[in-house]
């Protein structure tokens, strides 16, 4: 039986998050420059995509640049940005085949122009697609998105449109970028690192992590599959005991 078929349909994770990392290191070990991972990642982005849909994840996040990684070499983030705007005029046709709806968070104003059209264009034709929703963390980082949302309510306060007692989890989670998703119940992340580096750092609250040693460019969808097997191992017990779970 191949993993697709192992994977019970009724525990699937709603929404999984991924942090694609290892491009460097998979290119270095090739004798190749860094950008040479990141085309090669491109494949991999793929092939996780199809299969997110395949299994049935009804949300997929990926963290494809982060608000640290504008300090990288200027050859390497203006080649990502280049490599972006190729790979999401060249996929939309993949998200229109398989019903895949473009998002994006992040700061992306930080985007350089011809970045941030192409994408906004991805979005808009994808956006009636209702198989699954890709979201990709571009400029993104979350102590940037909580203290947008911290300026938002503040704002709110201020227009004398919100009470700072009603400030809930819920009001809180709603002023953030990811208001229209339901939290993550799996994390994943590739190349062997075992931190979160400002990702989703609210969201994440209560998701499962999953790491493996793959490198971004070599994972594929059975990897994807592998971790939602492992996912669906886990007791999750939200502060409660085992018994009451059970
Ligand atoms: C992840 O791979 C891609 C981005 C962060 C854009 P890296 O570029 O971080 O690769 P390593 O971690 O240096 O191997
Ligand atoms: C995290 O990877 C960001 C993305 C995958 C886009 P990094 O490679 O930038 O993370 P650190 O610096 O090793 O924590
Ligand atoms: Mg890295």
């Amino acid at each position: 039986m191949g993993l697709l078929d192992q994977i019970d349909k009724n525990k699937l994770p709603r929404h999984i998050a991924v942090i694609m990392d290892g491009n460097g290191r998979w290119a270095k070990e090739k004798g190749k420059l860094r950008v040479f991972g990141h085309q090669n990642g491109v494949l991999a982005v793929r092939d996780t995509v199809e299969g997110a849909v395949e299994a049935g994840i009804e949300f997929l996040t990926l963290y494809a640049f982060s608000t640290e990684n504008w300090n990288r070499p200027k050859l390497e983030v203006m080649a990502l940005m280049e490599l972006l705007v190729a790979t999401i005029n060249k996929e939309t046709k993949t998200l229109m085949d398989n019903d895949v709806r473009l998002n994006a968070i992040g700061d992306l104003s930080q985007l350089p122009d011809r970045c941030y059209k192409q994408l906004q264009e991805a979005i808009n034709k994808t956006a009636n697609n209702k198989r699954c929703t890709l979201t990709l963390a571009l400029s993104y980082s979350s102590r940037w998105e909580i203290v947008e949302a911290a300026k938002k309510l503040g704002r709110q306060i201020q227009e004398g449109r919100l009470n700072p007692d009603d400030i809930n989890d819920q009001v809180f989670s709603g002023a953030l970028c990811t208001a229209d998703m339901p939290d993550p119940e799996l994390m994943i992340r590739t190349s062997g690192e075992h931190r979160i580096s400002n990702y989703l750092l609210w969201q994440l609250a209560y998701a499962e992590l999953y790491f493996t040693q793959k490198l971004w460019p070599d994972f594929r969808r059975e990897d994807l599959f592998e971790a939602i097997l492992d996912f669906q191992k886990r007791e999750r017990r939200f502060g409660m005991t085992s018994e009451q779970i059970k």
